[in-house]
């Protein structure tokens, strides 16, 4: 700390980190009364997944991209690691915050506990119960060395509790990012954005794919591709495609059919075209939660998920098995639903004040 100024480094690496710090960038800066030091780990560095959002949501330059890009779990994860700590070194901040899921975050968690700077971890407490994901690992281990953990929802501070976490480290705020979802809905504008992508005004079915788990496995795959090519008889299907997934289609040979396959939209463009849709078909965790509050009936293409208050108060629901049959039984039901907007506790567009608050609360105690 210099005189009363808290040092303060944020990490983000992948394109659902970036939705996540740009509200609570916007709020430390507006309160002026920290020092913030971003830094980009590069786990995402195309302009669709990267340099986009940096821009639609107005996110100041990194003071540093350590351009780890891609690799196995294993390297990416060891490359964040080493290099945030040679930053925290030279940079010797009094605070680092973490956000979300993503490699970038467990490894940036690790390279400050390591070296015993207190880590406050926002979306804590997320949890599928299914250690064969990714993210699930990064979840538990972020929030075992975290010493703050920010939660978005009710239920992860009951895993948190569960887990045996003390009380005094969790911190109920909500969800941060409803905060930027709630800039871009002042922003959408409606056909023009779906203009943009050759869409006219009119039903039609958005999908996105990603997870391993699906996209990875070409039984599974086949049987989703499959599904979609007989909803876009019915409907419209556009597909903007995660370059993980149309890399697996080409590898496994696989032909998307009647769906529209189209390159990652920016942010302001994804959330009016979901906002626009008869319904989103997804195993994205974030746009589950985009949709409860957009009130666009979702279909999550995954046995599990760690945000279950989508289901219980939103529009969300489970196809689990990802059959072709279970997928067009719950497209019939979902396209047939009317919008049902939905905000659950804490998701009011003010979850940014929260934390800061509960940041400087730290800072002081
Ligand atoms: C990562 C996150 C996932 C998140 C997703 C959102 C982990 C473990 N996974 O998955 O939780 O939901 O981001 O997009 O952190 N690639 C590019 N350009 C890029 C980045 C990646 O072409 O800018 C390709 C590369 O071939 C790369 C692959 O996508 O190998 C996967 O990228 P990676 O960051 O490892 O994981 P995601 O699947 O994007």
């Amino acid at each position: 700390m210099v005189g009363d100024e808290v040092k303060v480094v944020h990490v983000v690496g992948a394109r659902p980190n970036f939705m996540k710090v740009a509200p609570i960038l916007r709020e430390f800066a507006r309160r002026g009364s920290h020092e913030s030091f971003l830094v980009h780990t590069g786990q995402h560095y195309d302009d669709a997944l990267s340099t986009s959002f940096f821009h639609d949501l107005d996110i100041p330059a990194p003071d540093v991209n350590l351009a780890v890009g891609s690799g196995t779990h294993g390297e990416q994860t060891a490359s964040v690691l080493v290099a945030t700590e040679r930053v925290l070194l030279r940079e010797r901040p009094d605070l680092v915050v973490v956000v979300g899921d993503v490699n970038s975050t467990l490894a940036a968690a690790l390279a400050a506990a390591k070296l015993g700077i207190p880590v406050a971890h926002v979306e804590a407490g997320l949890r599928s119960g299914d250690r064969s994901m990714p993210e699930e690992i990064n979840r538990l281990l972020t929030d075992q060395i975290s010493e703050i953990l920010l939660t978005p929802s009710r239920d992860a501070d009951e895993n948190l509790r569960a887990e045996g976490v003390d009380s005094s480290r969790i911190c109920f705020v909500g969800n941060v990012m409803i905060d930027s979802l709630d800039v871009a809905m002042a922003r959408m504008s409606g056909e023009q954005d779906l203009a943009a992508i050759g869409l006219e005004a009119g039903p039609y079915a958005l999908l996105t794919l990603h997870r391993p788990d699906n996209v990875d496995r070409p039984e599974v795959l086949r049987e989703i591709l499959a599904a979609m090519d007989e909803i876009a008889r019915d409907v419209p299907v556009v597909f903007p495609a995660h370059p993980r997934t149309v890399a697996r289609l080409r590898e496994h040979g696989l032909e998307p059919g009647a769906v529209r396959v189209i390159d990652p939209l920016p942010y302001f463009t994804m959330l009016s075209v979901m906002n626009q849709a008869a319904v989103v078909l997804t195993d994205s965790g974030g746009m589950q939660e985009e949709t409860t509050v957009l009130g666009v009936p979702c279909l999550t293409l995954r046995p599990n998920t760690e945000r279950p208050i989508t289901i219980a108060e939103g529009t969300n629901r489970l196809v689990a098995d990802r059959s072709r049959e279970s997928i067009l039984a719950a497209y019939a039901e979902a396209v047939e639903e009317p919008k049902r907007p939905s905000r659950p506790e804490g998701w009011d567009g003010r979850a940014a004040l929260r934390i800061v608050d509960a940041l400087e609360a730290w800072a002081t105690s």
